[in-house]
């Protein structure tokens, strides 16, 4: 899989992708990631990038001319199956979306900084928008590092042990259980007796029952989206 990100901040973007499993992933050639920085689109001397907003109101907005710039040049030579631009007001982003997202082959991310992008860019351009929850950042690159992330770990052979993505949590609806490593006790505290008895199904058993407990009692809304 290949992602492009569009960005006035490419700095910002360098550290999330070169370390652990973005990292190995790319080292593995099963995902590449390219940053382009916007202001070599900007126009003029300053290389400008954004203007006052019509209307009036506090808050630069990205012009179209340097963001359609960077995405025709970028088209020019790639068929992306989405163009995402990342906003606030965006469909929030859940474990589905980023399933889907991980079979595709290109994906264009366009990070907004200041009052968002110019609204023809939305139209035109973009084919779809992620929020990842009801906060708001300063600009949408950290949301593409979380949305990259999620998507990557997701491509095959880039998780070491390939049943371990559809262990986590939210993969099925559920949280998941609680897990433990050696020693089998300390300070007196011990791990549950199912999980050293050697008994698979019982294992498998107790692990279901705690994702689904710790669901109910933590996020009783993922039990109602199971039910619909
Ligand atoms: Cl995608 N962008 C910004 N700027 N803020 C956000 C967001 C995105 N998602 C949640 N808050």
């Amino acid at each position: 899989m290949r992602i492009d990100i569009i960005t006035v901040s490419p700095e910002l973007l360098a550290s999330p992708f070169a370390h652990s499993i973005m990292k190995r992933a790319q080292d593995k050639g099963l995902l590449e990631v390219h940053l382009h920085n916007l202001r070599d689109y900007g126009l003029g001397k300053y290389k400008q990038v954004d203007d006052y907003q019509f209307g009036g109101g506090a808050g630069m907005v990205m012009m179209v001319e340097p963001l359609m710039d960077a995405i025709q040049a970028l088209q020019k030579n790639i068929s992306y199956d989405e163009v995402i631009y990342l906003t606030p007001d965006g469909q929030q982003l859940k474990q589905g979306i980023s399933n889907t997202l991980s079979l595709k082959e290109n994906l264009l991310l366009i990070c907004g900084h200041y009052k968002g992008i110019d609204e023809r860019i939305r139209e035109h351009f973009v084919t779809m928008e992620i929020s990842i929850g009801d906060y708001v950042l300063s600009g949408g690159e950290l949301a593409a590092a979380v949305l990259v992330d999620s998507i990557g770990r997701l491509i095959p052979g880039v998780l070491g042990d390939e049943t371990s993505a559809l262990m986590d949590s939210f993969q099925d609806n559920l949280l998941a259980p609680p897990v433990y490593t050696r020693p089998a006790e300390i300070n007196g505290w011990s791990v549950p007796d199912v999980l050293l008895s050697g008994n698979f199904k019982n294992i498998d058993e107790w692990r279901a029952e705690q994702a689904y407990q710790r669901t109910k009692i933590r996020r009783p809304d993922l039990l109602e989206d199971l039910e619909e």
